[in-house]
Order: C-alpha cells, then structure tokens, then sequence
C-alpha cells in the first residue's frame, strides 16, 4: 500500500490504538478532521486494555499542583463524554462514581491523609476524613472485625471508575461512525522523516502519508520517535492485575490503600491492581506480582481472600522520567504530535488528551496550559 500525499492522504495519522489514539481519533473526527489511525495489533490491546480504569486524581495526588487540576480536568471530561458514547456507540463504558475510600492502616497514613482531606477541601473538591465506625457505616465490609483493624479513611465521594476496555471500543466505534478510519494489526516500523516534516509513516504494508502524524503508541511510542531522530525517553512500567468473582460480597465503593486498589466493577467482577514494576516489555503476571497484589488485598479486607480468582493480566505504562505525559508539537519536527506517556493516568486523561490534541491539530492554541507537559521539556539539553 503506498499512499500519496494528494487528496487521498488523511489530515491526521495516528499511531496507536489505545485510549489517547482512539479519544483524538473520535474529538478530531467530530471536528471534521480526517482521521486515519493504525495500531500493530489491536485497538486496546496494550495499556489501555489492561487498565482498572480507575479515575483517581485526588487519591493519586500528595499536593496541589498543575497535574493534580489537569486529572481533575480530565475526571470531569469523562462525565461529560460517558453520555454522548452510549448515544453515538451504543456502549455504555461503564463510567460510575462509585467514590474512593483511601484506607489507613497504621496513625502515620492517617495523618498524611487528614492533611489531604484539608488541601482538597480548600480547593472545594469533597475530601471527608471518616473514622473507623462511620467507614463500617458506608461500607459494610468494614463494619465488623475489619473495620477495627483501621485507623480511619478518607472518603472521596467524586472519584470514579471506567471499564477501560470499553472505553477505547466506545471510543474507536464513536470514531468510526464520525468516518475515521481504523487499521488495526498494520504496525508503524518507522517514521520517515525530511527536514523539520515527517513525511509519511512506513508499515509493513508500504508508507502511509498525512498532513500530520500523531504519536501515541504507548510504550513503544521512544522507539518510534527515535527513528525520526528524536528523544523520547519512554520506557514500560509494568502493571499487573487480578480480576476477582463476586456475586454478592464485593465492595460498594472502590478501596484504595498503600498496597492497592479494589475496584469493584458494574457487572460483579473486581478489580485488585497494580503493580508498578521494571520488567521491560514482558507483560506476563508473574507469581511474585499475584502474591504481592493477593496479599495487599487480603491486608486490607480478610474477606476478599474469598472470592474466586477468575483472571490477572499484566499492562506496561508508558512512563518519561518526571512521570509526565507529554503533549505538543514534537521539536524541530513541524507537523508530529506527540500524546503520549500518560503513565498512572492514560485512562483518566485519555479525553481531555483528546480534545486538546483535536483543538491542536486545527492550528489553535490548546484550551489548557499544557506547557508542563511540553516536548522542549525532554530535550537531553534540558535535563
Ligand atoms: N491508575 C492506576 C494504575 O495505573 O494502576
């Protein structure tokens, strides 16, 4: 397949079909872009596939910052997203606010997370530091033996979930209908590059063309970058889960310690993650991984240990060394964009990262300062 830059050639190319690919696929698409995206497998086959889809910025955060009101941003795009999929897909991504109790186990936690509760508050964000008997009131779980284990909780009634998978579907149908166009096992080998432009983006099946390429593979976005003579140091952390059954003993909210995260899902299942682990491209869950995840499960709740094991599935964050993503214009190379290396935070900044990239793309000036998150930041001069 060989592809000219004539009139046939899409506005916008992008590498990578997980949920940054797919949500700048589906924004541009309804900004009238013509959109092609390819990805070497298929659409939310790495990353976003295995994600928890937690939507967590202020159990993620230790203070207020840039990043902690960008998740924020991000948290309430996929409220106002949610509703429009279910319309233009028909797939309800499961996007709940079931809230977050950040369980402490041990005084020094809790006083680390009273503090939050006060900063957050501060912001107007709802932050409630319940102790153990109220925690047993709004999560039964806790109400006996368990709850006397704790010290207390705080409580973050507007933190939320997706089902991840289902997010990047809804994403990439939405997308589609729109009239982009999606390949998917046709993998990028490199991008070719003339002077400050890349050209074209070479496949197995021949160079495709496009006024503008975008990157957003994932953990394998440096590699690529690197052949158009790039720096982008992003390296794979790997994260593991373990998907539990329960029909009637789950957690109505999503549990959250210093170990892990129980994530309660709409149809029954649970969600126990993540793992943050070097172990370059190798997702396999590994024994030690299931026993450290196992372990923090049954730590913070005994009665989990009796759910049935159903699956565990390893992901590998994209991940640059301040643990930023990186949205912009890649430097000295004109018309790539990058959107990538969105570590902890792909799924809950996946369409925030979409409709900024999208505005971008149109030649405007982002809606969000995105500075902090800019390329020049990477540069081997600046660090
Ligand atoms: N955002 C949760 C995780 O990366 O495990």
């Amino acid at each position: 397949m060989q592809h000219d830059a004539g009139h046939d050639a899409p506005d916008v190319l992008i590498v990578g079909g997980g949920v940054i690919g797919c949500a700048i696929a589906y924004y541009g698409a309804c900004a009238g872009l013509r959109v092609t995206l390819i990805d070497g497998e298929r659409i939310g086959a790495g990353a976003s596939g295995a994600a928890a889809g937690m939507l967590a910025p202020q159990v993620e955060a230790h203070q207020p910052d840039d990043f902690f009101d960008f998740g924020l941003a991000g948290r309430a795009e996929h409220a106002r997203l949610a509703p429009q999929l279910l319309d233009e897909a028909g797939l309800d991504v499961e996007y709940r606010q079931t809230g977050i109790l950040r369980l402490a186990l041990e005084e020094r936690e809790a006083v680390d997370l009273r503090g939050r509760a006060i900063w957050q508050r501060g912001r107007g964000l709802a932050a409630e530091w319940l102790e153990p008997d109220q925690v047993g009131t709004l999560e039964p779980a806790f109400g006996g033996a368990a709850g006397k284990r704790l010290v207390g909780a705080l409580w973050l009634p507007e933190e939320g979930q997706v089902r991840s998978p289902r997010l990047v579907q809804a994403l990439a149908a939405a997308a589609i209908r729109r009239g982009a166009v999606l390949h998917e096992g046709l993998p990028a080998t490199s991008l070719q590059r003339e002077g400050d432009r890349v050209t074209g983006v070479r496949t197995p099946a021949g160079v495709l063309r496009a006024g503008t390429v975008v990157l957003a593979a994932g953990a394998w976005s440096g590699a690529l970058a690197a052949t158009a003579g790039l720096h982008l140091p992003v390296e794979p952390i790997k994260g593991q889960i373990i998907v539990l059954g329960s029909l009637r003993r789950a957690p109505r909210h999503i549990l959250w310690s210093g170990e892990c995260y129980v994530a309660p899902k709409a149809d029954g299942l649970v969600m126990v993650g993540a793992t943050e682990e070097r172990a370059g491209f190798d997702r396999r869950p590994t024994l030690s991984g299931v026993l450290q995840l196992a372990l923090g499960a049954t730590n913070l709740l005994p009665e989990l240990g009796r759910l049935s094991v159903e699956t565990q599935w390893g992901g590998l964050r994209p991940a640059l060394p301040d643990r930023l993503p990186v949205i912009g214009w890649a430097a000295g190379c004109e018309n790539l964009l990058l959107a990538t290396a969105h570590f902890r935070n792909g799924v809950l900044l996946g369409p925030l990262t979409g409709k900024l990239a999208t505005e971008m793309l149109l030649g405007k000036a982002p809606s969000w300062d995105l500075s902090p998150y800019s390329p020049e930041r990477l540069s081997p001069t600046r660090q």
